[in-house]
């Protein structure tokens, strides 16, 4: 039993998709969210920058005494998160292992994944899939404008349907297309429009529910869970001169009343 809180981290509004994700699945644990929206977006970053602003999250993080970390951004995870656990020494987990892990136990060998500019880059995911199902065939589509787009709340108005139709255009030619992987943790606030698009049998995966399951089990398998019911939630933002609170609250409500500016 460990009553210090859970960190999260990402660039901004994506990772209060998997906050909201990790209540359901963990509704005991107190939790500290940093969003990191003065660097905001990630996606079109070096490596070099992505790690740097990486560690800066990890050590305000640490500096709350948080007792795990979850990189809750795709691009972060994708170039980052080696390179952090080697320097850090409290457990981080990001979003592509336990997915991979999701998407092997479904036996699903033709998968799309659609994710920021910066983590297709990396290749991360095929490598990833690649390494736990040899012969999957894995589709690669780069969104640049989506997680942009989510900050700024247009999830659902004509253009985000516009937006979502062009990128997914070659993801539809593919025939027996079995799985679609949200790579961005912003992406899921446009899963309605997704799957309106696709209109077919594709599972869409949101990388948050399965990590908020990954969560919950590693932190119990290290004695690290919380028994007591009464947690408490500190949201904390690099730049508070954003449209961040109207996106968050729409998914967490009152819980998003009190930002407040993290200094890093
Ligand atoms: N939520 C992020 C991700 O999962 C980052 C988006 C961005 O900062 O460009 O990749």
């Amino acid at each position: 039993m460990d009553k210090r809180a859970i960190g999260i981290f990402d660039s901004g509004v994506g990772g209060i998709v998997v906050f909201k994700e990790i209540l359901k699945n963990n509704p005991n644990e107190n939790i500290i969210y940093l969003g990191d929206t003065r660097s905001f977006p990630y996606g079109s970053k070096s490596k070099e920058s992505i790690v740097e602003l990486t560690k800066k999250g990890i050590e305000f993080l640490i500096s709350k005494n948080v007792k795990e970390i979850v990189i809750a951004c795709g691009t972060a995870t994708s170039q980052a998160l080696d390179e952090v656990k080697k320097l850090y020494d409290i457990p981080i987990i990001g979003i592509i292992n336990s997915t991979v892990e999701y998407v092997k136990q479904k036996k699903f060998k033709n998968i799309g994944v659609m994710a920021t500019v910066g983590t297709i880059r990396s290749d991360a995911w095929k490598n990833s899939i690649l390494k736990q199902i040899p012969n999957a065939n894995v589709t690669n589509k780069a969104c640049a404008l989506l997680a942009p787009m989510a900050e700024e709340g247009w999830i659902d108005n004509e253009i985000a349907v516009l937006t979502i139709r062009e990128y997914l255009k070659e993801l539809k030619e593919i025939k027996d297309l079995e799985a679609l992987i949200l790579g961005c943790t912003h992406y899921p606030l446009f899963k309605n429009v997704i799957e309106n698009e696709l209109k077919n049998n594709v599972e869409i995966i949101d990388t948050g529910e399965i990590l908020s399951k990954a969560l919950r089990k590693d932190l119990l398998s290290k004695n690290l869970d919380n028994k007591e019911l009464n947690p408490n939630y500190q949201i904390y933002l690099t730049d508070t001169e954003t449209n961040f609170k109207n996106v968050a609250s729409k998914l967490l409500g009152n819980i998003v009343e009190n930002l407040k500016l993290a200094k890093i």
